[in-house]
């Protein structure tokens, strides 16, 4: 047979989702595997957002929906986006995804021809490199600062006349560091001068810890140029439902809704009711969840000075990022392997010799694995 598609070929599998799968089937053969290589909330997803998805469900919205999302979504996000993250928008200007992971690879569709440029800045997530090159563009790597995981001028050295698109995530996935007003200021300016667009994943904006988070699309004369993706999993502790969002210029969405139309349609129908209810309903599970994380963080950056590991900044999210000592991949491999506890290598993220800590996971689990770590240390 001839070989398969040569685009696809030359795609990473995800090592986030390889290496959860390896811990799941050590788990199987009955070993005491602590698993903190996951992004995910160990919460339940509250009541009040599974009962308005049941209720919907025996209501019959079991049917297809509009393309770009049920208007009640489409207006709640928009209401959400002005007036927490000070962006102008109407519900014409969003659209609604199976996850956040599906509106930045819309987004990428969408934004780049054939042998644009994308910048990603490292430490980045996994899936930012693949979305480029399905999308038929081309990754470009560029470094954030090593001392505070900013972005610095530097960044304009990699712009070229093919540069199209420029990918932010703020609070990141895996530093937690949460992006100041410099940074982003200079993001914007780059943008402005050079005619870019940027995706500015938000997608751990509920999750900050003492450091304030600023949306990208707010700075003057961003919100146009700026496609901003948020979504329920990790707020919401959603990450089942599948449900996210983009945010953009009518232009944009409309380039996006395009790819949507022909690809997944519309995230699926009833799932989009409880969408609604988190975002209308009360707010206080984001904050229990919140505070939680805040003092499993606690816990686990003071371990991480117990054993002399320095660390990141850990502002947003839920992971430690931890400097190690020689190949991140063997660390790794060797926490799993000698001390049953998967975490992720920084190679994953483009970032050799960090490894990510996930604390989305028990106290309890946590103690335990940060116990098998020393030791193995
Ligand atoms: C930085 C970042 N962006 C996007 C996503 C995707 O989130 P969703 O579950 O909404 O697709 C993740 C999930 O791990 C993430 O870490």
């Amino acid at each position: 047979m001839r070989p398969l598609s040569t685009k696809i070929a030359a795609i990473a599998p995800s090592a986030t989702i390889e290496i959860t799968e390896k811990a799941r089937k050590m788990q199987a053969a009955g070993m005491d595997v602590i698993s903190l290589s996951i992004g995910e909330p160990d919460f339940p997803t509250p009541e009040h957002i599974t009962d308005a998805c049941i209720d919907a469900l025996r209501r019959g919205e079991t049917h297809y929906a509009p393309g770009k999302g049920i208007p009640a979504l489409l207006s709640a996000i928009a209401e959400k986006i002005e007036q927490e993250n000070n962006i102008p928008c109407t519900p014409d200007q969003v659209m609604v995804g199976c996850g956040a992971k599906d509106s930045i690879y819309e987004a990428c569709e969408a934004v780049l021809s054939p042998g644009d440029e994308a910048i990603i800045l490292d430490p980045s997530w996994v899936s930012y490199e693949p979305f480029v090159q399905i999308a038929g563009g081309v990754p470009v790597h560029h470094p954030l600062n090593p001392k505070n995981f900013q972005v610095d001028d530097t960044l304009l050295e990699k712009v070229t006349n093919k540069t199209r698109l420029v990918i932010i995530n703020t609070p990141s996935n895996p530093s937690g560091a949460i992006l100041n007003r410099e940074s982003l200021d200079l993001v914007a300016d780059i943008c402005h001068d050079h005619d870019l667009i940027a995706i500015s994943d938000e997608i751990y904006e509920k999750l900050t810890y003492g450091k304030t988070h600023l949306s990208l699309g707010s700075l003057p004369g961003m919100a146009e140029r700026t496609i901003t993706v948020n979504g329920f999993s990790k707020a919401y502790a959603m990450t089942g439902w599948r449900l996210g969002y983009a945010v953009s210029s009518k232009e944009i969405i409309g380039y996006m809704n395009r790819v949507q139309q022909h690809t997944i349609s519309h995230p699926t129908t009833f799932a989009m009711y409880g969408g609604v209810a988190a975002l209308k309903g009360p707010q206080q599970c984001i904050e229990d969840m919140r505070s939680e994380f805040e003092k499993r963080r606690a816990f686990v950056l003071r371990s991480m000075d117990d054993m002399g590991l320095s660390y990141a900044p850990a502002d947003g999210a839920f992971y430690a990022y931890v400097r190690v000592n020689g190949n991140d991949t063997e660390v790794a491999s060797r926490w799993l392997e000698e001390a049953h506890v998967a975490v992720t290598h920084g190679t994953a993220f483009n970032h050799p010799g960090w490894i990510r800590i996930s604390y989305a996971a028990s106290m309890e689990r946590l103690e335990e694995a940060m116990k098998r770590i020393s030791s193995v240390l």
